[in-house]
């Protein structure tokens, strides 16, 4: 790949980029509670920066202390906190690598927990999405905040920050200011675009009077809200000339709020790679000023993108989680080492947003663990710096040799052995089916989800290039482990579907999910789908693509896959849209030839069915567990075979294990 436009210089003001990669922000959870920056995330930073990108954007730090979004949020908002703050651009410049702060408040987008007290907000109207109520900022508290913004930018500067970023997107308090939608103020500062604007200005000039000309200030926005009732493109092409004339002096042209259909401020895998670059030229044309684009671009369309103008920097969000070392790679001729985001939101945001816990990503074990794994400890900050090369763990020898067997070629599997050979361990993969990958095959059949495999392809490139084999086709038995004893097994032998004793299940028209979407079986029209968890939906959703009519019951009254996911928000419109009908509630009593029976709310219902799919579910396959036990092997079982979870689960447990073992 050609990227030449993606590894040339570019200059702001004072700072000059080794190239046009930047690792924008991404709220962690790694930071402490009283604001300050821990080892993990100094390390976590550092990490990337020697990944070869040009400019780490913080996650978000809030300017005051009503404005955190979450509890452990980054912190700019007191004279205290920027001996923690200059640890940040202490520990990226060693690796060449620009810091930017990014500067937030989170408006009405938080609850009580984080903020301290009642949110607040232009108007008191609660956030569509939290549901939580807020209250107006009065006149003073607005000037309040925006000295706040001042003070915080000054800290940065303070704290070697080569430049900050006002967070202006997303739906948060600035992006409030100018929406209609969440502005229903009658003062100065709500009603005509002019005053809705006023706020936002307000904070650039601020910013700027505190950090003097010479100081980059990026902002970043949300270049179209999306939702009925906010603005539109066209108002930011308006506006974005006045961000400039009150200081600005780079645009980071990011989309959408918190309430837009389908989360597409961090697009799923539903959304097609370099959706939002339109919207970069559009601003960059509007204002004047180098922008930065952002929103699912892969490498090909940013060297694309920076030829043609659209913008000038280009923002990878989570392929820096999933891969830190992904610019080198590239900027080596590396590519098929780079393990590829595929945008499943599930160990990033949605495990931050949703399980209220720290980000990591699904495919990347170490993300969040690169301090407790000893991969370097972000150079001038504190010991040895980050492996240069990006590869795995500080050298161990101490299980050089050691025999352990793994048990599945599934993400279990496939991780504990690359975690495992890291550690010295001989180790051999076997696994009875006549390809690597277990469930993700099926997994990476519905549409979007192609690039699934591509982690499998990954993993068994890199075992390849260690020379860890993979015996394909042999399922390993009690009295082969007998007979051969090796040192260690890991036990990743997965799931099995689940079967209910539904009268008629054994029927020759009734099929599991994994057969039907691995072409294993002949597809029928109309069909009958049993359980609308992510597998019933996304096989429904596949059905659909060829054609076939489809309707999916399901037991449980509430749909266990919410809208409120960007790839559940995707799923429910493309079925619907599709023609398929989803029916919760729904007892299925028989399964006959033509029709399936349920009952719903006490009443008797058919669907006519010449297919019926299960995807009910799944069940561990661990018999192996007693037999390793009676012949005193060790044994770490990991993934679904310990309980049917997720990729997450078996990803992480495999690496676990395959460290430990
Ligand atoms: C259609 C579908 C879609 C999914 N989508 C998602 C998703 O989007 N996100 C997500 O997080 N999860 C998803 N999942 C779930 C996810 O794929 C599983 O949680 C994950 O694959 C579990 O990994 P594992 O390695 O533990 O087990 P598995 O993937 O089940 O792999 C186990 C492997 O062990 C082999 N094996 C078993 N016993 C033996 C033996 N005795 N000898 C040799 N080999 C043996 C099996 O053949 C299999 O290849 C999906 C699952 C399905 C079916
Ligand atoms: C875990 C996570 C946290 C995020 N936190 C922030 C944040 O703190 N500030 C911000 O402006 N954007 C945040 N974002 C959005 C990203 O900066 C980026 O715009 C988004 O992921 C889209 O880029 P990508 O498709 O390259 O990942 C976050 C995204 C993720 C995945
Ligand atoms: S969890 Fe999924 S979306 Fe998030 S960085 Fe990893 S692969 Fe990408």
């Amino acid at each position: 790949m050609k990227l030449d436009h993606l590894f040339s210089t570019f200059r702001i003001k004072g700072m000059e980029l080794k190239n046009r990669s930047v690792m924008p922000a991404m709220g962690t959870g790694y930071a402490s509670a009283d604001g300050t920056a821990t080892d993990r995330l100094l390390t976590y930073l550092a990490r990337r920066a020697a990944g070869g990108t040009a400019m780490i954007i913080t996650e978000v730090c809030a300017v005051d202390t009503r404005g955190k979004g979450f509890p452990n949020e980054l912190g700019a908002w007191g004279d205290h906190l920027i001996p923690s703050l200059a640890r940040i651009p202490d520990a990226l410049h060693p690796y060449g690598a620009k810091a930017v702060l990014q500067l937030h408040h989170a408006g009405r987008e938080t609850f009580p927990v984080a903020a301290g007290g009642m949110p607040e907000a232009p108007s008191a109207i609660p956030s569509a999405i939290l549901g939580q109520p807020c209250e107006e900022m009065s006149v003073q508290r607005i000037a309040d905040v925006v000295d706040a913004f001042g003070k915080a930018a000054a800290r940065a500067k303070k704290a070697g920050f080569d430049a900050v970023e006002i967070h202006g997107a997303h739906g948060y308090l600035l992006t409030q200011f100018l929406s209609p939608f969440s502005n229903q103020r009658s003062d100065a500062y709500g009603g005509s675009e002019e005053n809705r604007s006023r706020f936002v200005l307000e904070v650039v000039e601020a910013i700027r009077g505190a950090v003097g000309s010479d100081y980059p200030v990026i902002i970043r926005i949300s270049a179209d809200e999306l939702i009925r009732g906010g603005y539109d493109l066209e108002f930011m092409k308006r506006f974005s000339p006045r961000l400039v004339a009150a200081g600005v002096d780079l645009i980071h042209v990011s989309l959408g709020v918190y309430s837009t259909p389908g989360n597409l401020s961090i697009a799923s895998m539903d959304t097609d790679p370099g959706f939002n670059l339109f919207r970069a030229r559009a601003i960059k044309e509007a204002a004047g000023v180098p922008v930065i684009g952002v929103g699912r671009i892969t490498p090909e369309l940013a060297e694309q993108a920076i030829a043609r103008g659209d913008a000038d920097l280009i923002a990878f969000g989570r392929q820096h989680l999933c891969d830190p070392d992904f610019i080198n790679k590239l900027q080596q001729g590396n590519e098929k080492d780079i393990r590829w985001c595929v945008a499943c939101n599930q160990g990033c945001i949605e495990r931050l947003s949703f399980e209220m816990k720290s980000a990591t990503c699904t495919f990347n074990p170490s993300c969040g663990r690169e301090f407790k794994e000893g991969q370097g400890a972000g150079g001038a900050v504190h010991g040895p710096g980050v492996r240069p090369d990006g590869q795995g763990h500080a050298a161990d020898t101490s299980r050089n040799g050691r025999r352990v067997w793994i048990i599945g070629a599934g993400p279990a599997g496939l991780s504990a052995a690359l975690a495992a050979s890291e550690k010295g361990c001989a180790v051999e993969i076997f696994e009875r089916d006549e390809s690597p990958g277990g469930q993700v095959r099926p997994a990476s059949r519905p549409p979007h989800k192609e690039a699934f495999l591509d982690w499998v392809n990954w993993a068994v490139n890199q075992l390849e290039k260690r020379k860890v084999p993979i015996r394909l086709r042999e399922e390993i038995t009690g009295s082969r482990l007998s007979a051969a004893r090796p040192d260690a097994v890991i036990l990743a032998s997965g799931a099995l579907p689940a079967v209910a004793g539904i009268p008629g299940i054994d029927s020759a028209h009734v099929f599991d999910a994994r057969d039907v979407l691995m072409g294993r079986v002949g597809l029928k029209d109309p069909a009958v789908v049993l359980g609308a968890g992510y597998v019933g939906m996304e096989t429904a959703d596949f059905l659909i693509k060829k054609g076939i009519r489809v309707v999916v019951l399901e037991m449980q009254a509430v749909p266990p896959v919410g809208k409120f996911t960007a790839h559940g928000y995707w799923l429910h419109k493309r079925i619907r849209e599709g023609g398929g009908r989803l029916i919760f509630g729904a007892e299925v009593t028989n399964i006959g030839p033509n029709a399936v029976s349920f009952v719903q709310k006490d009443q008797e219902w058919r669907e006519p069915a010449a297919m019926v799919v299960t995807a009910m579910g799944a069940r561990s396959e661990n018999g192996l567990e007693a037999v390793l036990e009676d012949l005193g092997i060790p044994c770490l079982t990991v993934g679904d075979a310990r309980s049917p979870r997720r990729l997450l689960e078996a990803i992480h447990e495999g690496h676990k294990a395959g460290l430990e073992i």
